[in-house]
């Protein structure tokens, strides 16, 4: 029997792979459960492999590898990063935590990622950064955010928590800025309940990022022998994982090809299932440019207004459809208002957007009958006009 046929499907279950008890057995019983031990060095090269990313490294988040990459650009009090009001809190908290002030630039209407157009009205003197996200795996303008960069000598980080495994241009996230930070977080396409990494190019600042990763110390170092001893030698904090939540990880990217065969399936079958009923209810569904690949991390659809969003929301729950909305924008959010400056312009098309939100469920353990039923109660609701 389906199991999505008699209770609730719901929004998001973790999905377990094939290795995954036999690799966190096999951490446990190798008594080496603190961090860099031999999982980690597996699913750091695995990742490697994935993002193409010269440096990799595991970290308990992506939040904290987002701290990282703050303490990284040697930020100080009043500089400010440029960012998307439309995303997580913690892509704005990393730099807030280190005096920086982040500037919210409003979305695209169509990939809902930072408007490139509107960066450059966003900098000032104080600039140093500039952060992307990736939003739901779809890539942002890369080239456009890349040039002004360049242009004016900011640094850029991507926070890739979404995009695990999406291209831009035939070139995969992850590998764009200085930095960028992944999240192996439940909600995520691989996860290990709480997890991230921090990728980096540069061998120096990747040198760097292990000491910070490791309270400000050279134990790394020291536990390959290239240091007799180790001692204090910049800021850091506690940001190295658990070799047995990397243990898990690696089971879940050795499955990366099945869970995103999985994924994709389900994405298709909401993109292709709802288009005719999205065209009748003025609906709109995801838009992936052309040179972009997609990591199907999330499939939502964009009410007409907030009205139909919350009254959308009902409908499914009452069907027995768990969804979601995503992102209260961050240029409103008490914490943005306090430690954030919104660019000129506002971002009116943020709070558009936040209101009419809707995530269907998505994951890879979703069967055909859970597909079935939240496509016939999406279509079951109907937009008056
Ligand atoms: C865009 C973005 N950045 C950062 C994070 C934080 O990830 P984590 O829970 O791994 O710290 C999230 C969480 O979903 C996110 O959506």
């Amino acid at each position: 029997m389906s199991t999505t046929s008699l209770t609730a499907v719901p929004f998001n279950r973790t999905h377990v792979c094939d290795n995954e008890l036999g690799y966190l057995t096999e951490a446990v019983r190798q008594g080496f459960t603190c961090g860099d031990g031999p999982f980690t060095r597996r699913a750091t090269e695995l990742l490697r492999e994935l993002t193409g990313a010269g440096h990799a490294l595991l970290t308990t988040s992506c939040t904290h590898a987002l701290e990282m990459s703050a303490i990284l650009l040697d930020l100080r009090p009043g500089d400010e990063v440029i960012m998307p009001s439309f995303t997580f809190v913690s892509t704005a908290n990393a730099y807030a935590l280190r005096g920086a002030v982040p500037v919210f630039v409003d979305c695209r209407p169509d990939t809902l990622n930072i408007d490139e157009r509107l960066i450059e009205a966003a900098i000032t003197g104080r600039t140093r950064a500039v952060v992307v996200v990736h939003y739901a795996g779809v890539a942002c303008e890369m080239d456009a955010v890349q040039a002004l960069a360049d242009r004016y000598g900011l640094a850029v980080v991507e926070d890739n928590a979404h995009g695990l495994g999406g291209f831009y241009r035939n070139r995969p996230l992850g590998s764009f800025g200085c930095m960028a930070a992944q999240s192996f977080h439940a909600t995520k396409n691989v996860q290990c309940g709480e997890g991230g990494a921090l990728l980096l190019q540069d061998a120096a600042l990747a040198a760097r990022a292990e000491i910070i990763r490791e309270k400000g110390t050279d134990r790394s170092r020291f536990y390959r022998g290239q240091v007799d001893k180790y001692q204090w030698i910049d800021i850091g904090s506690s940001y190295l994982p658990s070799d047995v939540l990397a243990a898990m990880l690696t089971a879940q990217l050795e499955s990366f090809g099945s869970i995103q065969a999985r994924r994709h399936t389900v994405w298709q079958a909401y993109h292709e299932g709802l288009s005719e009923w999205a065209g009748d209810n003025g609906v709109a569904q995801p838009v992936v440019p052309e040179d972009r690949r997609h990591p199907a991390h999330l499939y939502y659809l964009l009410l007409p207004d907030l009205h139909h969003r919350q009254a959308f929301l009902a409908h499914l729950a009452a069907a027995g459809v768990q969804a979601a909305f995503h992102y209260q924008p961050l240029h409103h959010a008490v914490a943005g208002l306090r430690y954030g400056r919104t660019a000129p312009g506002g971002c009116p098309v943020t709070e558009h957007v936040a209101d009419r939100l809707v995530r269907l469920p998505l994951f890879a353990g979703l069967d055909d009958a859970g597909v079935t039923r939240v496509i016939e109660a999406v279509r079951g609701y109907r937009v008056d006009r």
